[in-house]
């Protein structure tokens, strides 16, 4: 085998870990292609959140099922390690299976493969490490992942993420900031930290760095002039940590926190140990914050049991928090997790009903928050260059996407671009879910 090619689905964990499984392979004599039909070796790392991403990678594996003779299949992530070796007998051109936690034995694992083993797995979840590899193949030059903690400890009741990553295992201190040092080091401005619940890093050196002490510790590296985590609980996320942000311009002024439902019923059936007044006092932190905290989240509506009044009481917290932008989903009934066999459970179309009456909601309350930046400046880091536009695609701290056009740099000319670069733009124009500008030179 010399080739490979990786498609990635999910979260921003999986597209960091397939970051180092690309690396690892790199390192070890491969090339990666373009396309699975050049690839001598073609790998899925496979999401399980909700049903329709699980049923992504079967679709993909059953498109090769007859021409994808000669080829070694391998599903990695979160679908591998939950459905385990049941993959085989699904999809028997499947040669290899294997889950976050058992990365770090990628490179013995292609050892099996090359040598003829069609039934390779990766499957333990008894590991009490977080992967730490040299080998990362960046997909972004200015803008780098660095994961601080693997795993969940929470037993969230939809959730399927501690049955697929495991228990909790945080990286060292020294490890993250010899890292970020090294990132700063290669020309990198922006880091974001990647955990499934950040909030719970515990340093398990003799430093002992709780999260909040660790990100003032990254926010002062310098060269690193932005600084993003993700993502936070609430019930571990401590004001502290809006005292860092407060400290230091560097940590991006945006925290995404998700809240999942406005009502504490639903949310004690939910296991997310905290009430909804716990989460307005963190809520309250960042409004009386010195600086502007930008506030995202999650919702799902439809979890089993969710009456009228329950969805109406996330309407209403939509109001109270105005949130600067969520991610909505409708409940999905996941293998292994609590609230599988849950009575009551919600219909489709209500389902679909309660999520566009919130999308709607939330839409206006973006437009009107959005409207209010029209005439103000802000500093915009540059990601790329969209040519159907004319615009530069720009970031601002609160993470949002902020397009604007530059008197003296119309376009990329010549290789050189104002990629990686930042700038003050006067806010002109606002959508629902972006910005445009002018720079002011
Ligand atoms: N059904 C619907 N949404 C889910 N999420 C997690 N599990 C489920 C599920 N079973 C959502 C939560 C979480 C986000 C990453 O995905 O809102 O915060
Ligand atoms: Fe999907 Fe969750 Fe796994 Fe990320 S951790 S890939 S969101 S199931």
């Amino acid at each position: 085998m010399q080739t490979f090619y990786i498609e990635t689905f999910g979260c921003q964990m999986n597209a960091h870990d397939s970051e180092k499984v690309i690396g690892t392979l790199l390192s070890q004599g491969y090339t990666q292609v373009a396309k699975p039909d050049q690839a001598d070796l073609v790998l899925y790392n496979t999401c399980s959140i909700r049903d329709k991403a699980e049923q992504k990678v079967f679709h993909r594996l059953d498109e090769f099922k007859r021409s994808g003779q000669g080829k070694v299949f391998g599903v990695l992530g979160c679908v591998a390690q939950q459905e385990g070796e049941r993959i085989f007998e699904r999809a028997p051109h499947v040669s290899l299976v294997a889950g976050s936690a058992s990365y770090a034995r990628l490179p013995e694992m292609l050892v099996q493969l090359e040598s003829g083993n069609r039934r390779v797995t990766g499957l333990s979840l008894h590991n009490d490490q977080a992967f730490d590899t040299p080998f990362t193949k960046r997909d972004n030059p200015h803008r780098a992942y660095i994961t601080i903690i693997e795993g969940c400890d929470k037993s969230c009741a939809y959730c399927v993420v501690p049955f697929t990553r495991g228990p909790e295992r945080s990286r060292t201190s020294a490890s993250v900031l010899n890292e970020a040092r090294e990132l700063a080091r290669m020309g990198y401005i922006e880091i974001q930290l990647l955990g499934q619940n950040v909030n719970s890093y515990r340093d398990p050196s003799p430093a002992a760095l709780d999260f909040a002490r660790l990100l003032r510790a990254v926010g002062q590296v310098d060269g690193i002039q932005r600084v993003r985590f993700t993502t936070s609980h609430p019930r571990d996320f401590v004001k502290d940590i809006i005292d860092a942000i407060d400290e230091n311009p560097a940590l991006c002024n945006h925290v995404h926190l998700p809240v999942q439902s406005g009502s504490s019923n639903v949310l004690a059936r939910m296991q997310r140990l905290y009430t909804r007044d716990e989460y307005m006092r963190r809520i309250e932190w960042m409004k009386n914050a010195r600086r502007d905290i930008s506030i995202t989240t999650d919702i799902i509506v439809g979890f089993p049991g969710e009456t009228e009044t329950d969805f109406e009481q996330t309407l209403e917290l939509l109001d109270q928090v105005e949130y600067d932008s969520l991610f909505s989903f409708k409940y999905s009934r996941r293998p292994n997790t609590a609230a599988l066999d849950l009575e009551d459970q919600i219909g489709e179309q209500e389902k679909s009903r309660r999520l566009a009456i919130l999308q709607e909601k939330q839409r206006a309350i973006q437009v009107r928050r959005n409207s209010d930046l029209i005439g103000k400046l802000e500093e915009a880091f540059v990601e790329g260059y969209n040519h159907a536009t004319g615009q530069w695609i720009g970031r601002t701290t609160q993470n949002r996407t902020l397009n604007f056009v530059h008197p003296h740099f119309p376009a990329p000319r010549e290789g050189a671009s104002l990629a990686g670069t930042s700038w003050n733009v006067r806010v002109t124009r606002a959508g629902p879910n972006s910005l445009a500008g002018e720079v002011v030179v």
